[in-house]
């Protein structure tokens, strides 16, 4: 009984949907087909489950080639998480600095009220013989999502649920699951060549909003509400629907319109001829109004549409609202910031130019990333507190249980997101995702339970206490392999590869098994190409002393060697235990100054090798029992790395290599017999 009612009022509601489309595609008449261009979506994006030409995007078979892809613009409300040109750009897979550039904001993270309409620069292209479209990617955040709420809700109708099913054909309706990624094409369009014609150069994907209708769209875009419709293929008579978008023809950038002076649009009584009588209170208590200009068949219109209206309702109780919740409270947490003092911290000289995420292929690793809401953050750091302080501006959190690190940044961090999100290799620190709140960006990285190298070092025990917290000799070598590792794989077989420029012992973090995760990319930077064999050049030498090349220090030459030169000081300050630059009072009573790979010359030169290595090799290791034979390949190894010609240091390749011969002979070698031996050798003595 229950099911035949059901199909009863869905035959209904199909039937006077119909008689509305026939009377809206009479009203439109003969005159729209004639100089049409694309067509209006017209509300068929509700209907999920029924195939529309004009659902699947906007067609593109009949340009020629060389309009086949152009620069566009979307449009978009900034909503919480997506409120900053960073995590809009993210979301569309646009680029943070063109955002701000085109909405004349002042920075990339700073968030943008909520509710303000943002123009977003994307380059649109055709997907030969079917649609023009911007291509994004979209990872579910929750089981409550649907193919109609990602389309209407988080893209805010830039995208259609038809449109997404067709391009998602593996991921069915029904299997919809968190963390499942699905491709997003976003509708825009470039001009056909009649618009080029007559001068348009732009075409804006606006969405249509509560308020609006084609004059008021047409007053605020400074273009005639004739081309708008027929950009549209729309006549004076048609209707527009809010959360559908809608193209604007422009002989312009948009973004000389400065279309901010009025954030949201000026909220109209609902105009009179759309509201007749109660229909707006009685079916509609999410105010639902249809904004347009009805001149004949107003009344019919009004009478099916009502019908139609109920019918869409009933449908979308199925599914729920999903609008992000707007934030309360913005200023929450007055925060310790890094400082761009500080080498670690400072901005990248290029990180303007590197957000860019258009090309598909680093799209299924971009939405590995959760975008992460401030109020997640503070919950997951308890509100930054003392406690879950780590260093620094770093903190320990939780989120749903599994531990992070949070590393709170001022200004613009894009360059170490986009190149970690690109990164994926056991020996490089997991960025898991970000939040971007208040002028800082929030990075969240997997949990290093150890701490860093330098600390682990630092733990010395007490001179000839025997108890020792310290790494063991296989520990230490191990560490060295790991970061040869991950520096083989950032200078050879990342695409595109990296110098990390930075390497140094606080940046290498430990887990819990005390394997070595490289962190800090802050300052990484992508091998230059071409004849000079990446040599690179910059004015901007930052670092940190005792890790930088000479070479870099001087010229500021940027080469992968100089990753090989900061690696061979750790692995020194693996074997000796001490840090890469130390103060020491010398004789005079003068600070000097001790760089350990000045150091490791005077105890390979000259006589007495053996000896000296033994009293470079760190107390702890001393103490407990280590092969001199290894570590003296070790020493070699490193001494070759920190060479002052960057052509006479090995590549990274060749330092792996010898590491890994060290490690496996390390394998072979038993405590107790180097044990016997040393014991032996000072009974000897
Ligand atoms: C080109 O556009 C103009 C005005 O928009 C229209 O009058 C004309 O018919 C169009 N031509 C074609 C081939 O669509
Ligand atoms: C819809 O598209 C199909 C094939 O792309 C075409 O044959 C059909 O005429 C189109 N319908 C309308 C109403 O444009
Ligand atoms: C952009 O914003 C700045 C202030 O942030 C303002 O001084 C400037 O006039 C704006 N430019 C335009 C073109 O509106
Ligand atoms: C569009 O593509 C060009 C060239 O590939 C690129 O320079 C530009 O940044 C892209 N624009 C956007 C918004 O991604
Ligand atoms: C579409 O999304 C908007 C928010 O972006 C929401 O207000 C509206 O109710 C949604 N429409 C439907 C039919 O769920
Ligand atoms: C998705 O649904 C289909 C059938 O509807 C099923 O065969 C398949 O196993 C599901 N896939 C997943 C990953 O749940
Ligand atoms: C966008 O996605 C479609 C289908 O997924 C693909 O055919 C097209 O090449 C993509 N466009 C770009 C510019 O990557």
């Amino acid at each position: 009984m229950m099911m035949t009612m059901k199909m009863k009022m869905l035959r209904l509601c199909w039937w006077v949907k119909e008689v509305v489309l026939l009377v809206v595609v009479l009203e439109l008449g003969a005159q729209v087909k004639v100089s049409g261009q694309q067509s209006y979506v017209n509300n068929h994006q509700l209907d999920c489950y029924k195939h529309f030409n004009s659902t699947d995007g906007f067609v593109c078979d009949g340009v020629s080639s060389s309009a086949s892809t152009c620069s566009s613009f979307l449009t978009f409300r900034s909503i919480p998480p997506y409120d900053s040109p960073v995590s809009i750009a993210y979301l569309l897979s646009s680029d943070a600095s063109l955002i701000a550039s085109a909405n004349n904001f002042s920075s990339d993270v700073d968030p943008i009220p909520s509710d303000t309409f943002v123009l977003v620069p994307v380059n649109c292209s055709c997907v030969p013989l079917l649609f023009f479209q911007h291509n994004s990617s979209y990872s579910l955040k929750s089981s409550d999502e649907t193919y109609f709420s990602v389309a209407n809700n988080t893209f805010q109708g830039l995208t259609t649920c038809q449109a997404l099913m067709a391009q998602n054909p593996s991921i069915g309706d029904r299997n919809l699951s968190v963390h499942k990624t699905l491709q997003i094409p976003l509708r825009c369009a470039c001009p056909s060549p009649n618009q080029t014609a007559f001068g348009v150069k732009y075409l804006v994907s606006y969405l249509v909003t509560w308020g609006d209708d084609i004059s008021s769209i047409a007053v605020r875009f400074d273009v005639d509400s004739q081309s708008l419709l027929d950009a549209n293929m729309l006549s004076s008579s048609d209707i527009i629907f809010p959360f559908t978008p809608l193209l604007v023809p422009l002989p312009t950038d948009p973004s000389a319109v400065r279309l901010n002076q009025s954030p949201s649009p000026p909220t109209p009584p609902p105009s009179p001829q759309t509201t007749a009588g109660g229909q707006s209170n009685s079916t509609d208590s999410k105010k639902w109004v249809f904004v347009g200009i009805g001149t004949s068949a107003a009344v019919l219109l009004l009478l099916g549409l009502s019908a139609f209206i109920f019918c869409f309702l009933r449908r979308r109780t199925r599914s729920k609202d999903y609008a992000a919740k707007h934030e309360s409270n913005p200023n929450a947490n007055p925060l310790p910031v890094s400082t761009s003092s500080d080498p670690d911290h400072s901005p990248l000289p290029d990180s303007k130019s590197s957000w860019s995420i258009s090309s598909g292929g680093v799209q299924s690793a971009i939405d590995s990333l959760t975008l992460y809401d401030i109020k997640e953050v503070q919950k997951a750091t308890n509100f930054f507190s003392q406690a879950n302080k780590i260093r620094g501006s770093v903190y320990r959190g939780s989120f749903k249980g599994d531990d992070a690190a949070i590393k709170v940044m001022k200004g613009d961090v894009s360059a170490e997101i986009n190149i970690l999100k690109r990164i994926s290799h056991s020996n490089v620190i997991r960025l898991s995702g970000f939040c971007v709140h208040g002028g800082n960006t929030y990075l969240v990285y997997e949990y290093a339970e150890s701490g860093s190298l330098d600390q682990c070092l630092q733990l010395q025990p007490q001179p000839y206490s025997s108890h020792s917290t310290t790494l063991s000799w296989k520990q230490r070598v191990e560490i060295a392999h790991d970061v040869g590792d991950a520096l083989n794989y950032l200078h050879n077989f990342a695409d595109p590869p990296y110098i990390h420029k930075n390497l140094k012992s606080s940046n290498i973090l430990l887990d819990g098994n005390l394997r070595a995760k490289v962190s800090n990319f802050g300052l990484a930077r992508v091998v230059g190409n071409g004849k000079d064999e990446g040599l690179q050049l910059t004015r901007h030498v930052v670092g940190t002393q005792g890790y930088l090349a000479p070479e870099y220090i001087e010229h500021g030459v940027i080469t992968p060697k100089m990753d090989v030169f900061a690696f061979g000081v750790v692995m020194l300050e693996l074997l000796s235990g001490k840090e890469a630059a130390a103060t020491n009072k010398n004789k005079n009573n003068d600070n000097k100054e001790e760089l350990l790979f000045d150091t490791i010359k005077r105890v390979l030169e000259g006589d007495n090798v053996r000896e000296k290595l033994r009293g470079f090799i760190d107390l702890a290791l001393r103490q407990q029992d280590y092969p001199l034979d290894l570590a003296f390949s070790m020493a070699q190894l490193a001494n070759l790395c920190v060479a002052q010609d960057l052509n006479s240091r090995p590549d990274i390749a060749q330092v792996f290599v010898t590491l890994s011969k060290i490690r496996s002979s390390t394998h072979d070698w038993d405590p107790s017999d180097e044990l016997q031996r040393s014991s032996s050798l000072t009974q000897a003595r």
